[in-house]
């Protein structure tokens, strides 16, 4: 990773260093509401407008936030941090879902989610070390006469069972595979 972390008070470097570490759009989005009354108010919606472009938040993304806002980077840290819809790492290739609304958890969501944690190796929101999953929980997704439901990207598994477990993540390992294989001959 680049170290972008900003040790001047010129507000030109600090707006080209965090321009590298955010984009253009992001560094004028910030600063206009660095122009109002209150602007550490505005921190969380930067927030999510950084998270939303990078699908993450990034040391680097926080520390040019931070000297944009003008506020410390302890508190950026913080408020990242402390809600769970801020992620500070990159999500895996491919992010599993696993509802845990009401229909599905009665039908038995929490041994399916339990299993996946075991195949996997990870718990909820975190990413295995190859960076092929990630693992999250959701709330109903709108099928429950399917529950216990997954769902892998824009898929739906329905009717769930933790022995179905290891073959679904051996169904998206094979996936991963292929598609490298179609990129590396592609690339030739
Ligand atoms: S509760 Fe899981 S789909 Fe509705």
């Amino acid at each position: 990773m680049k170290n972008t972390t900003i040790v001047t008070d010129n507000r030109e470097e600090v707006r080209r260093i965090s321009a590298e570490a955010l984009t253009p759009e992001i560094v004028a989005f910030i600063e206009s509401c660095t122009r109002g009354d209150h602007a550490t108010s505005n921190l969380i919606g930067v927030l999510h407008r950084v998270q939303h472009h990078f699908g993450y938040l990034g040391r680097e993304q926080l520390d040019a936030v931070a000297q944009l806002l003008q506020v410390p980077a302890a508190k950026v840290t913080g408020v990242a941090t402390f809600y769970h819809f801020f992620r500070l790492e990159p999500r895996g290739r491919f992010v599993i879902s696993v509802c845990l609304g009401t229909a599905c958890y009665v039908k038995g969501a929490e041994r399916v989610a339990d299993r996946l944690c075991d195949e996997l190796g990870i718990k909820f929101g975190e990413t295995t070390k190859d960076g092929l999953f990630s693992l999250e929980s959701t709330r109903c997704v709108g099928t429950c006469g399917l529950a216990p439901v997954v769902v892998i990207g824009e898929k739906v598994f329905g009717n769930m069972t933790p022995d179905q477990v290891p073959g679904l993540i051996e169904k998206y390992v094979l996936m991963a595979q292929r598609q490298d294989k179609e990129a590396r001959e592609s690339s030739v």
